[in-house]
């Protein structure tokens, strides 16, 4: 035998590189608390069950609770000699109470063991993860009702397309963030089912009850297959998938931020607190935290990758390959938390420029749909009045001028039909207030959303 505790039909203990390599404390050392509780919780049920003695339960979860104290304290250490959490723990409680410790772990295997704490990880990580979009999201319900009568181009191609209020386009990105919070919501559904009394892969002979520990650790509901209870890492999967969907939102809400910041667009500025310097240009203010939630969206992508590509080919149940499912996991909450927060702060201290992005609705030809729906409305068919549009747009650019410095003559030679109120249809803000189709950039509408929208957040 080896020192090992699995070392029972070794004779040589493994290489140091082998160690090194096959060990998982220097990362899952962070499920410490899950599988405190989760040992906590089994060790209660095998007592219940009468498979340990309940005094030897009580000197377990005492000196569990013991390490947990430890653990808070920074004052337990981990090894690399003893692989991972589990077996760390398991020898911390051995050092503590005596061979006693190695009754916890009757009728369970470090497959279900490892599987309980990601799935009570995730569960926990979940409960603080909505609370952060919903901040982010009342911060946009917050601007977006600031900025009602905010006029700016909206685009399509990049191009100015129609003129739109920064409200409702703050809002676009709230109803982003609703989805991405009922997808994590659902999440939870999954998070939310234990593994644990599927032992390595089979279950086990032992009279253990599965819904008594359940039922401790506050599940909704239990694995009812032992090798699926093992080898699942949907869980996982769906978290990293709707953090990916999550961080392409924010990216597209970063890039924006970074064009409208530059000299070109010059809509915004971020605050000083979210922007850095550069160490030669002494004139350079960048967008750099807009730029790393853009660039962070990456790392998730590719943590989302990283797992399926695991996953693929693994046959059932428990492989080893499964511990790589930790590290992306960690990276992408540590990711989309900082991102969440760093967003929030972004949006809620930025600075709007009002006239510049009103200036720029004045000087283009976003209003051109405008004066096309108004021929239309007396009556032209609107593919004609497209056409007569066009040809007044392609004028106006030959003579250096926009739609609104054509005189009221010049209108009546283009269409008899055209009076003096086209000045107000070709007005931008009288554009954006009147799309009051539903879901449209209308005032009344954006006023309407933002109820529905408050009412949900205070749900
Ligand atoms: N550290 C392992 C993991 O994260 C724990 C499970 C180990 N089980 C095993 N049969 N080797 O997956």
């Amino acid at each position: 035998a080896t020192t090992k505790l699995w070392g029972g039909r070794f004779t040589a203990e493994p290489s140091e590189y082998v160690q090194k390599f096959g060990a998982s404390i220097e990362f899952d050392h962070l499920l410490a608390e899950e599988d405190i509780q989760g040992s906590l919780a089994h060790v209660q049920m095998l007592a219940d069950q009468n498979i340990i003695a309940k005094g030897e339960a009580d000197q377990i979860q005492d000196g569990l609770k013991e390490l947990q104290k430890k653990l808070e304290a920074g004052a337990l250490h981990f090894s690399i000699e003893n692989e991972d959490i589990h077996l760390n723990l398991e020898k911390a409680l051995t050092d503590l109470i005596g061979p006693v410790a190695g009754k916890m772990h009757t009728a369970r295997s470090r497959n279900d063991q490892v599987a309980l704490d990601m799935h009570l990880y995730l569960r926990n990580r979940l409960a603080e993860l909505l609370p952060l979009i919903k901040d982010l999201q009342k911060t946009l319900v917050e601007k977006a009702d600031a900025n009602v009568t905010t006029i700016m181009p909206g685009y399509t191609h990049l191009q100015h397309a129609q003129p739109i209020s920064y409200g409702h386009y703050l809002l676009a990105y709230y109803n982003m963030l609703h989805r991405d919070y009922e997808r994590f919501e659902f999440n939870q559904k999954h998070a939310d089912i234990s593994p644990i009394g599927a032992a390595a892969l089979a279950g086990t002979t032992f009279p253990i009850d599965r819904q008594k520990t359940a039922d401790l650790l506050g599940f909704k509901d239990i694995y009812h297959n032992s090798l699926d209870a093992v080898s699942d890492r949907d869980f996982i999967l769906e978290f990293l998938s709707n953090s990916a969907i999550l961080m392409m939102h924010l990216s597209r809400f970063c890039e924006e931020l970074v064009l409208w910041s530059s000299q070109e667009f010059n809509y915004i500025e971020l605050s000083d607190t979210y922007s850095t310097g550069s160490s030669i240009m002494p004139q350079k203010k960048n967008p750099d935290m807009a730029e790393l939630i853009r660039g962070k969206s990456g790392r998730v992508f590719g943590d989302l990758m990283g797992l399926l590509t695991v996953m693929k080919g693994l046959p059932l149940a428990y492989n080893k390959d499964l511990q790589e499912d930790k590290e992306g996991m960690f990276d992408t909450v540590n990711t989309i938390f900082m991102s969440l927060k760093v967003m929030n702060g972004m949006v809620e201290t930025l600075t709007v420029k009002k006239d510049n992005m009103k200036h720029a609705t004045v000087h283009d030809f976003s209003n051109a749909t405008e004066l096309a729906d108004y021929l239309a409305k007396k009556g032209i068919p609107f593919r004609q009045a497209h056409e007569i549009v066009g040809e007044t747009v392609l004028k106006c650019i030959q003579q250096h001028k926009f739609l609104k410095d054509i005189t009221l003559a010049e209108f009546q030679q283009i269409s008899p039909l055209i009076d003096e109120d086209v000045y107000t249809a070709l007005d931008p803000e009288n554009a954006v207030k009147l799309r009051d189709s539903l879901g449209g950039t209308g005032f009344d509408e954006i006023h309407k959303e933002i109820k529905r929208a408050k009412a949900a957040l205070n749900d």
